[in-house]
């Protein structure tokens, strides 16, 4: 069977963004490949961090991928799997300054810390960041990668960089993982719909995929509809309640409001109903597994802890060949 990789950095709360855009998809490819999902914490130290937010945030995300069905067999935590930073400093040393300098994330990533504080600290792991998610996808020879486009620049460096090991270290040694780019609905921030539905804007643009059904109501019903845009064309806001709407896989309604919309006579209040309550319909069997997952804490906690272990054994064997190939020495 093929095997798929993703990870996910512990961010805090997913949101439907998330969701739809990434987690729904690995949830499914479950049935079809065999799967490895990680939480990767030491992705998370490259930007300013607290460690008490880190740890915490960490298991958090973790609980969150289980209550959306992520299958508990399938998730590791990175820091829990340290092969994953020994195979990081073997392939940082077939990696060139000049490709890692060409990363768009990381330009962006400086900036972003400049902006707050020109006299920023800019970490060389922000830098490097790319060579341990090199080492997150080689590690398991995963053939396919599910990541959305703004990955598409790391996935291509760690093709590269399989490439190149291969090469110098004279065998067919990496597997050269494929993208699986997947149609994602672009869903925007409901109170500013001309951005991203993102986290990073405020609490007011993403909707949180564990929140209170009560609250999801009210940011939809408070979503903005009109964004002062040409009138011939269907506004952001109103485009993208429809597009929530598709994604919770409710055609039926879709349809007939895409119907009343055309002939005009669309009351924006009967849309925000339907998209609630479809987001409503969706979350609340989310939220029930994560109060079930969360009074389970501690048993939950050693099942990652067993998973991880056991998906270790795959690093641990990729790690000690590497070193057999590059001239190091493995430990007794
Ligand atoms: N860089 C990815 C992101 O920010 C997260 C990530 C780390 C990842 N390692 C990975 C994704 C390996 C896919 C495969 O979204």
């Amino acid at each position: 069977m093929k095997r798929v990789l993703s990870c996910v950095q512990p961010t805090g709360d997913l949101h439907l963004g998330n969701y739809f855009g990434a987690v729904k998809n690995w949830v499914d490819l479950q049935e079809k490949y065999s799967c490895v999902y990680g939480v990767v914490d030491c992705h998370s130290m490259t930007m300013p961090y607290k460690a008490s937010d880190l740890r915490e945030n960490t298991w958090k995300m973790a609980f969150q991928l289980l209550a959306c069905g992520i299958k508990p067999e399938n998730l590791f935590i990175q820091s829990l799997v340290p092969e994953h930073t020994e195979l990081c400093w073997i392939l940082s040393c077939v990696t060139s300054y000049g490709e890692l300098s060409k990363m768009t994330q990381f330009k962006d990533k400086r900036e972003q810390l400049e902006e707050k504080d020109n006299q920023a600290f800019i970490s060389s792991g922000l830098f490097s960041y790319p060579v341990l998610q090199a080492a997150d996808i080689l590690i398991y020879r995963a053939d396919y990668v599910p990541v959305g486009k703004d990955q598409e620049q790391h996935l291509e460096l760690s093709r590269n960089i399989a490439a190149r090991f291969n090469k110098q270290f004279g065998q067919e040694y990496f597997v050269h993982p494929e993208p699986l780019y997947t149609e994602i609905p672009k869903l925007l921030s409901p109170a500013d719909p001309t951005k991203k539905m993102s986290k990073s804007l405020g609490e007011k643009h993403y909707i949180n995929l564990f929140g209170d059904p009560n609250r999801i109501r009210k940011q939809i019903k408070s979503a903005v509809t009109d964004t002062g845009e040409a009138s011939d064309k269907m506004s952001s806001g109103v485009e993208n309640l429809f597009n929530l709407l598709k994604a919770c896989g409710k055609m039926d309604a879709y349809d007939t409001l895409m119907d009343t919309y055309k002939s005009g006579t669309l009351r924006y209040g009967d849309l925000k109903g339907e998209v609630a309550e479809a987001l409503v319909e969706l979350t609340t069997p989310f939220s029930e597994r994560l109060t079930d997952l969360t009074t389970r804490k501690k048993d939950v906690k050693a099942q990652i802890q067993d998973s991880s272990a056991e998906i270790r054994k795959i690093a641990r064997q990729t790690l000690s060949e590497v070193k057999e190939l590059v001239g190091l020495l493995n430990p007794k």
